[in-house]
């Protein structure tokens, strides 16, 4: 049940009854005044997976015109039964989520959002029910303010109503929009205000808010506060299927992740947008980079795709196994950027057990693969490979690089906008004598 957890602390001893009278007060005291860390609604431990449907399917509702396209029950109908048959769900993706453009025009009599008759004529009840059936779960879309970006009926007044409405449906996890908002003020109690409401509604319903990317040119987001609201949050524009816009999102989330990064973590991730890898406009190394980094960001691996008629090359990417280990690593850290110059950039991420993710991404868009060297003691701020590291390489193909210490120069070649994806793993037997970093004076 979607509740927020109360912590837990310890108690101390005292000599008098009073002491420890004191004592409980002042710990009673301390713990109202603390906020809580995270949207304690124990959903989202791990970045959420699954698929979503704006990027490849927008808001196409002419289903006359196009049957095999348009925005509609079918749509998600067929994409759940692919979901199951070809491997998505149990690779880990779980989340089948509609988008903009699923609803009527209007609400209906007593005030409640309905889909449009049309496209949805089963309901959205049933369409959680099949997915529900399918070992899936149903994700959909709402907007914060008076109207969606599409210019569908949005849920300003109604937060309490909405939430019990997509409760009562069996829906599990909610996209909250932010267009049409108001006022600033308006933006944050309306973010807050649907946080609380699909809390009460017991139902445990993921909550995905782009708060902080429609705060950020008014005011700079407070991400502590966000966290205790949503799961994850949007901080920057739409993702396009094109390499200009991959680009664009890890330039701004390296320039960022001093504001970003630390705040992670189980509960509430930075959500970079969806994964457009199977469509059109990335080149198969541009696919590995989205995939590789969007790994490394422990961001929510959403596919914004066609699963029906996906190729098996960006199929076998989007279902390694140990690109997703990555991803959902449960130490839950995002990573970030180590070291760019106008040719590659270096990204690591910290993994549970003491390894590390690390990203080489050539960004020269000019000429063949590159050799990309780098010395192991710049990764894990020299801890990663001190006294040796395993090194293995997932992507673009796994290859196992063999055994380093701190001090060796490591080397990897890499295609024009491709990423090699490595992992570093501390060896389980001790070193021998003599081999540990001498400490720096
Ligand atoms: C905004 C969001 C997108 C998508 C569209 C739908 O642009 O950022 O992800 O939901 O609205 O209209």
């Amino acid at each position: 049940m979607a509740q927020q957890q109360p912590e837990r602390r310890r108690g101390g001893g005292g000599g008098g009854l009073a002491l420890l009278l004191l004592l409980l007060l002042l710990l009673l005291l301390a713990a109202a005044l603390r906020p809580a860390e995270a949207l304690e609604n124990g959903l989202a431990r791990r970045p959420p997976l699954g698929w979503l449907h704006w990027e490849r399917f927008l808001c196409q509702t002419d289903c006359a015109r196009e049957p095999h396209r348009c925005v509609s029950e079918q749509l998600f109908m067929q994409m759940a039964d692919v979901m199951v048959s070809e491997g998505w769900r149990d690779a880990g993706y779980e989340y089948l989520c509609i988008d903009d453009c699923w609803m009527a025009p209007t609400r209906d009599k007593q005030g409640r959002l309905q889909p449009d008759p049309k496209r949805f004529p089963s309901g959205i009840s049933k369409l959680a029910a099949y997915v529900h059936s399918k070992g899936l779960k149903l994700g959909i879309y709402a907007d914060v303010g008076s109207k969606t970006c599409a210019g569908f009926p949005g849920s300003k007044g109604n937060y309490k109503l909405d939430a019990d409405t997509f409760a009562s449906w069996g829906v599990d996890l909610l996209k909250f929009d932010g267009c049409n908002f108001g006022t600033l003020a308006q933006l944050v109690k309306g973010y807050k205000d649907m946080s609380r409401a699909l809390n009460e509604t017991g139902r445990s319903i993921v909550y995905s808010c782009e708060w902080p990317l429609y705060q950020r040119p008014l005011q700079k987001p407070n991400y502590t506060e966000i966290k205790q609201y949503c799961n994850y949050w949007r901080n920057y524009e739409d993702v396009y299927d094109s390499w200009c816009s991959i680009k664009d999102i890890l330039d701004w989330s390296a320039l960022h992740q001093d504001d970003i990064a630390e705040i992670a973590g189980p509960g509430g991730w930075n959500d970079p947008d969806m994964l457009v890898i199977g469509n059109f406009g990335l080149s198969r190394d541009q696919q590995v980079t989205q995939m590789a980094l969007w790994a490394i960001m422990a961001a929510p691996l959403l596919m914004s795709n066609d699963l029906r008629s996906i190729c098996p090359q960006a199929k076998a990417l989007l279902q390694n196994k140990e690109v997703i280990a990555i991803n959902q690593d449960p130490l839950g850290k995002q990573g970030y950027r180590i070291l760019a110059d106008h040719k590659f950039e270096l990204w690591e991420r910290p993994l549970s057990g003491g390894g590390y993710a690390i990203a080489v991404l050539n960004r020269q868009e000019m000429g063949g693969p590159q050799t990309i060297t780098f010395s192991t003691a710049i990764l894990g701020n020299g801890l990663a490979c001190n006294p040796t590291c395993w090194i293995q390489q997932i992507l673009p193909t796994k290859r196992e690089l063999g055994l380093h210490n701190w001090a060796s120069a490591f080397k990897v070649l890499v295609n024009p906008t491709g990423t090699a994806l490595l992992k570093t793993k501390v060896p389980e037997e001790k070193p021998a004598a003599g081999t540990r970093r001498p400490p720096e004076h």
